[in-house]
């Protein structure tokens, strides 16, 4: 008997991808680039099993170019916001993502940034490189405090509990929204609160939900207007929960003190975007999980799905479980 016929989208690491070569006849998309949505298309026609990244858009339309042996859809991340999840429920192929391992790397990653901004690391470093360091001055960029401030997280799950572990090292007060999250957590110093209150009590807004039609430009100018003037905003979830031209606008005013991104809106974020030429921004390229170890982890665990879906069996992390129960 054949192996079942799978679409690879990019390159995953070796790990993933050895799995998947032992199980399946591979066709994998060797370009650093992801495929169109032509070359998509082309690609999934008459195949069993779909490994793909958040970069690409699966929507109803390509899983129908594949054809009705389409058997599951695998996700190399955690958010599946680039699938249409629903049409894949519709059709009765199982979604899977692969939560958990990369938690503690873009916990780190997402303090990282905090720390960066809070202390204009990138700033000080281009201050260094440009020959602008003259002499140890008092007043020379100064950042704001992070002992003892408050840390409003956006987003309590996984992730966001994770960063909130990493701010008791450093004797912040923690405060969430998160609408499924109600209790506080002590062990973590962590008091729930509504939406606006943690907008006008945090000093840091870091921001650890999934993008949905609910929290799309869930950060936009009038939540800006509500912020500290001192405060920071981290953004390591995904761009368009951040509106990117109000964000523009209270960092250029300084209306707030600065920004760290790791998602934006579009990626990659146009060279020519304003954001770019603004000081009190770092932005990075969507690196929070790109530790070696989540990365290969992240393979294995997507390299799993797609190998129980093609066997018939549940995936182990299936986003739509409701598949299962659908006559
Ligand atoms: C990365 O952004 C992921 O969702 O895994």
């Amino acid at each position: 008997m054949s192996n079942p016929k799978v679409f690879v989208t990019r390159v995953i690491p070796d790990k993933g991808l050895d799995l998947v070569r032992e199980f399946c006849d591979v066709d994998l998309w060797q370009s650093e680039l992801p495929p169109s949505r032509e070359e998509l298309s082309q690609h999934i026609r008459d195949v069993e099993g779909l490994l793909c990244l958040l970069t690409d858009q699966i929507d109803g339309e390509v899983m129908d170019k594949a054809g009705p042996q389409l058997k599951v859809i695998s996700n190399h991340a955690v958010g599946f916001d680039n699938i249409d999840v629903p049409a894949a429920t519709s059709r009765g192929i199982p979604v899977g993502n692969t939560p958990g391992v990369l938690t503690e790397a873009t916990a780190d990653f997402a303090f990282a940034l905090l720390m960066a901004v809070a202390r204009r690391i990138p700033e000080a470093e281009r201050y260094v490189k440009e020959g602008k360091w003259k002499t140890w001055g008092p007043m020379t960029l100064l950042g704001v405090d992070i002992q003892g401030a408050t840390l409003g997280l956006v987003g309590f799950g996984r992730i966001g509990q994770a960063v909130a572990r990493r701010a008791l090292g450093f004797d912040m007060r923690v405060i969430f929204y998160d609408p499924g999250e109600k209790k506080p957590y002590p062990d973590l110093n962590a008091t729930p609160v509504d939406f606006e209150t943690l907008l006008a009590e945090s000093d840091f807004i870091s921001l650890h939900t999934p993008l949905t039609p609910d929290t799309r430009h869930m950060i936009d100018a009038k939540a800006f207007s509500k912020m500290k003037p001192n405060a920071v905003l981290i953004n390591t979830a995904r761009g368009p929960i951040v509106d990117a031209d109000a964000l523009y606008e209270a960092l250029k005013a300084k209306r707030i003190f600065g920004a760290g991104l790791d998602v934006t809106d579009p990626e990659p974020i146009p060279i020519d975007s304003p954001l770019l030429t603004l000081d009190n921004i770092v932005i990075v390229p969507h690196i929070a999980s790109a530790s070696k170890t989540s990365r290969e982890k992240m393979s294995e665990m997507a390299a799993q799905n797609l190998i129980a879906g093609l066997k018939g069996e549940r995936l182990p992390n299936c986003v739509n479980p409701q598949v299962y129960s659908q006559t």
